[in-house]
């Protein structure tokens, strides 16, 4: 049964919206999550800390139930953090300041030297590392050589072309690299764009063992409540 990761940073981006307030508070939205049956809580924090803030991370630390998976840059002052905070895994994703979220994968194979680096350092304290790309099977290869542990498969691509005639094309793409990464033993991950829609197509696909979800159940819960939102996704993912 895959795990569903629950992206707690949209829940920020509505508290940051005001800047001075200090709600709604994520860290009170992860423990809404877990009680509704998230298996792991999912954040970014990113270089401009535009939704996430360094307290986030501190204070989910000390209150996580299951397990933080933290998105990150690769940058000394990332790293740094997840060195010192620890959580359970640190998924590498680009970053652009002017992009609205992240968009398309990251490079492995054109940042090979410093992302092995990084690898090994979180390595070296327990933490495992996901590598978030594009369904290509260079980049898998890549992941690979960088000596991650898992892989996270972008569907954002998959998403767009959801309903329409590339929807075909992308699933295969991201099927194919699935594949691919088993084969070569790394652990898949899958997100971004994902809803309450589109995901059944994918859950044919039962290599992929972890899916993290955040703006769509951000988006129910202003309508139905943090809670009911993650326990419908939870439903969907594990047909219960
Ligand atoms: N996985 C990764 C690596 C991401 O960067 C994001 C977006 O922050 C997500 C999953 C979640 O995407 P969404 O908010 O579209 O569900």
């Amino acid at each position: 049964m895959p795990r569903l990761g629950v992206n707690i940073d949209h829940v920020a981006t509505l508290r940051e919206a005001r800047k001075n307030v200090r709600y709604p508070d994520p860290v009170t939205a992860a423990a809404l999550a877990e009680m509704a049956g998230a298996d792991q809580i999912t954040l970014h924090l990113r270089m401009d800390r535009r939704h996430m803030q360094d307290r986030d991370l501190e204070v989910l630390k000390k209150t996580i139930q299951t397990r933080i998976n933290l998105e990150m840059a690769n940058t000394p002052e990332m790293v740094k953090v997840a060195l010192y905070l620890r959580p359970f895994s640190v998924t590498l994703v680009p970053e652009r300041r002017e992009e609205i979220t992240t968009e398309g994968g990251l490079d492995v194979q054109g940042h090979l030297e410093t992302i092995k680096k990084t690898v090994l350092k979180l390595r070296e304290i327990q933490v495992r590392t996901c590598l978030f790309i594009e369904p290509d099977l260079d980049q898998v290869r890549a992941g690979h050589k960088a000596g991650a542990q898992a892989v996270e498969i972008h569907t954002g691509r998959y998403c767009e072309a959801f309903g329409g005639p590339g929807e075909d094309r992308e699933f295969t793409a991201i099927l194919n690299a699935v594949k691919a990464a088993k084969k070569l033993s790394l652990a898949v991950h899958a997100g971004h764009g994902l809803h309450y829609h589109n995901l059944e197509r994918l859950l044919s696909i039962v290599e992929i063992e972890e899916y993290n979800i955040g703006h769509a159940i951000v988006a129910r819960a202003v309508m139905v409540g943090m809670e009911r939102a993650v326990r419908e996704m939870a439903t969907l993912l594990k047909g219960r």
